[in-house]
This record gives C-alpha cells, sequence and structure tokens, in this order.
C-alpha cells in the first residue's frame, strides 16, 4: 500500500488491554501527528473498550474483532489480542489484504508460529511484530557497538530477564490467561523473554544451538525461571536467565557483553527515561565510562526523526515506524522473518528443557 503524501493511514486496534491500551496512547500521538486516523477499535470486553477509548478516541468501537478487520473504512490492523488469538486474527487480516502489526509472542505453539510467519510472509504485505527493545536507545547502542566492532568482535554475553508475574493471583486486577500452558504456550521465556531472544539474534546473528532448563516454582504450568546457554552461528556464546518473579512493579533487563577489547554493562526497563537505565563501558587502560543517557536517548530519537519527547513506552517509536512503513509501502522492521529466529530460539530452548540436552536449530525447525 502506497498512500500518497499527507494521506493518513486508518488503523484499526484489535484488542483493548494491557499492551492494546498503550498502543492506543502512541496512536493518539500519531493522529494528533496527522499520520493515522484512528477509525476503529474492538474487544469482547466493555471495560477494556472503554479504557482504550480514554487513550485514544477511536471513531468506532465493537465487540467483534472480524468486524473491524473487515471494516471498509480501515487500512491496516494492529492486532493487540491474547497470544493464542493471533493465528486466526492475522489470518482473517491477511484475507482482507490489509497490512498488519502483531504482538509477541506470535502463537502459543512453534507449529502455529511459524505458520503465521509463513502466511505473512507469502502475503507481501507490510508487518511489523511488536519487539519494542529494538527501538530502545540502550539496545539500538549496543548492537551499532556489535557492527562497528569498535571494542573488538563480541565473543560472550550474559543477559539476565526478569519481571513480576504478570498474573491475576500475583497481581491483582491483571488478566490470568499467562499463566495457562494452553493459552499462553509457555512462560516467562515465551511471553516475556522473547524479547531477547530477538535482541540477541539481531546482536549475534540467529543462534544454532540452545541447552535450557526450566522451572515452575509458583506452581504454574508454564516455567518461571529458565536458564539456557545459547551458541549462535557467528560463534558468540552467551546466557539467558529469564524469570517471572513476586517483586511486583519490578521488571529489568541486565545485559553484560564482553568483545575482545571491552565490556559493556546495559541495564534497561521498559519506559522511556527508566530509573534503572544505565550505560557502562569498559576499555583496557581507560576508566570506565557512564554514558549520558538523556544525550543518549536524544540522540537515538532525533535519528529517527521524532521530534516528541512526550511519550514514555517504545510502542510510541515502534508504531510510528509500522504506520510508516506501510504508508510507504515497504518492509517494516523487526518483521515475521526475525520473530521466526527469536521462536526458533525459544522452542529449542523448551525442546532442551523438556530432556533433549543440547538441541540444535536444524531443519525440523524450517
Ligand atoms: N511487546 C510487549 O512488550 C508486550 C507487552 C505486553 C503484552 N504483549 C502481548 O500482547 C498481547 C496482549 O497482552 P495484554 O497484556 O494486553 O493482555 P490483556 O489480558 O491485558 O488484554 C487482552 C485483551 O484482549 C481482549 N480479547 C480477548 N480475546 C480477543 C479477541 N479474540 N479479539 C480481540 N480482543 C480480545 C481481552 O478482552 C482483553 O481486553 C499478548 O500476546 C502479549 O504477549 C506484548
Amino acid at each position: 500500500m502506497v498512500k500518497a503524501a499527507g494521506d493518513a493511514l486508518s488503523i484499526g486496534l484489535v484488542g483493548c488491554g494491557m499492551i492494546g491500551q498503550v498502543h492506543a496512547d502512541g496512536l493518539r500521538k500519531l493522529a494528533e501527528d496527522g499520520e493515522i486516523v484512528a477509525a476503529a477499535a474492538a474487544d469482547p470486553s466493555a471495560e477494556a473498550r472503554e479504557a482504550v477509548q480514554r487513550n485514544c478516541p477511536f471513531d468506532r468501537m465493537s465487540d467483534d474483532p472480524f468486524d473491524v478487520i473487515a471494516d471498509s473504512a480501515v487500512d491496516a490492523v494492529m492486532i493487540t489480542a491474547p497470544t493464542a488469538t493471533h493465528i486466526d486474527l492475522v489470518r482473517a487480516t491477511l484475507d482482507a489484504g490489509k497490512p498488519l502489526f502483531c504482538e509477541k509472542p506470535l502463537a502459543p505453539t512453534f507449529g502455529d508460529a511459524k505458520a503465521i510467519c509463513d502466511a505473512v510472509t507469502s502475503s507481501g504485505l507490510t508487518a511489523q511484530v511488536g519487539f519494542h527493545a529494538r527501538f530502545h536507545p540502550i539496545i539500538n547502542r549496543l548492537q551499532r557497538t556489535v557492527q562497528s566492532e569498535e571494542l573488538g568482535r563480541p565473543m560472550g554475553y550474559t543477559l539476565r530477564d526478569d519481571q513480576y508475574w504478570p498474573t491475576g493471583d500475583v497481581v491483582p486486577g491483571h488478566s490470568s490467561w499467562r499463566s495457562d500452558r494452553r493459552q499462553a504456550g509457555g512462560g516467562a521465556l515465551l511471553e516475556h523473554s522473547i524479547h531477547s531472544a530477538d535482541i540477541v539474534s539481531w546482536l549475534f546473528g540467529p543462534a544454532v544451538r540452545v541447552y535450557a532448563r526450566s522451572r515452575s516454582v509458583f506452581g504454574y504450568d508454564v516455567e518461571d525461571v529458565a536458564a539456557l546457554t545459547v551458541e549462535h552461528a557467528s560463534g558468540v556464546v552467551g546466557t539467558i536467565l529469564t524469570i517471572f518473579n513476586g517483586v511486583r512493579g519490578r521488571e529489568e533487563r541486565r545485559f553484560e557483553v564482553f568483545f575482545e577489547r571491552g565490556a559493556i554493562e546495559a541495564t534497561t526497563d521498559f519506559i522511556v527515561g527508566a530509573e534503572e537505565d544505565s550505560y557502562l563501558v569498559q576499555q583496557p587502560d581507560t576508566p570506565a565510562r557512564r554514558l549520558d543517557l538523556a544525550v543518549m536517548r536524544d540522540e537515538h530519537f532525533t535519528a529517527l526523526g521524532i521530534n516528541r519527547r512526550d511519550f514514555v513506552f517504545y510502542t510510541y517509536p515502534a508504531d510510528r515506524n509500522w504506520v510508516r512503513a506501510v504508508r510507504q509501502g515497504e518492509t517494516a522492521v523487526p518483521g515475521f522473518d526475525d520473530a521466526l529466529r527469536a521462536h526458533r530460539l525459544v522452542e529449542a530452548a523448551y525442546r532442551s528443557a523438556a530432556g533433549n540436552g543440547a538441541v540444535d536449530i536444524g531443519d525440523d525447525f524450517r
């Protein structure tokens, strides 16, 4: 789809829960910027629909997602409903010939995630996945350091990725599908740390072998702890520790990357300007340097052509990126090929944790 300059893209939002409301906040800003029209939004829950309307006044609300997908006033569809619903919603959107954005993870099972990726790829439609860390200034800075080899080649990494247990029993008022394997497919690793699977695949290339162990300490039928050893085709090796913990409100990613001539310790949260954020660079015979994150953030958003600074979530630059790609008829990144690489890493970890030792990401993952 190539829209004439100045022609705003009409968006249909499908799923008005927690992340749908966050996207709605970004969509309101994009509407103010003249990039989109907030055409329609759908959710079976009236309460969720009302919450989304408070963040972004959509022209029309519906309790039926397929009604919004089929709506001729909707140019492109943003899918922010629970993971298990994605496959039917993506298929309906592709059948309608509309570009789409889909939240991660794509599906509870690897087979369905792969089917979604195959269908999206063969449609040729512009499509983006909700790996919002791709728009984080700290992760981008790290990626450029890896690419430029300014500290030499990357050797290994350790990544600890934790979040409070996002389920109603632990956080009153929260939805509870995440603690149900049938609906979520997996716990801390699939639901949360697939972001990290994407980050390490983006920085170091595809994973080729994974060894993993997992536990369910809270007693749900999905894991809340998993430890992975990952080998990349590039030769880089690393470890990922993912945890859904009992510290309500806590979510932090700590990434240490070792290069031939340096090391970086980076900590991120998921909101712009979080207290936890830090970036420390260590090089031989030089005092360690802690970079100024306000400057890093400002340079990052300026480089993306973003003039606003009044957004709290990385969904705003992510959504803007998708909207612009759709309007210009270009490929959106991160796309479904990126999602497939991340899903492969996660699937290899689950197969390994099921007792199969180290698992090679081979032909049966294609
Ligand atoms: N990228 C990120 O950082 C990020 C963050 C949070 C959630 N997510 C993902 O987004 C998705 C939604 O998560 P959430 O936290 O908003 O969940 P949620 O439970 O808070 O909200 C889901 C909403 O979808 C509605 N819904 C259920 N079935 C639907 C259907 N068929 N069509 C439309 N709406 C439907 C529910 O009524 C609910 O309001 C999940 O796949 C999740 O993994 C991604």
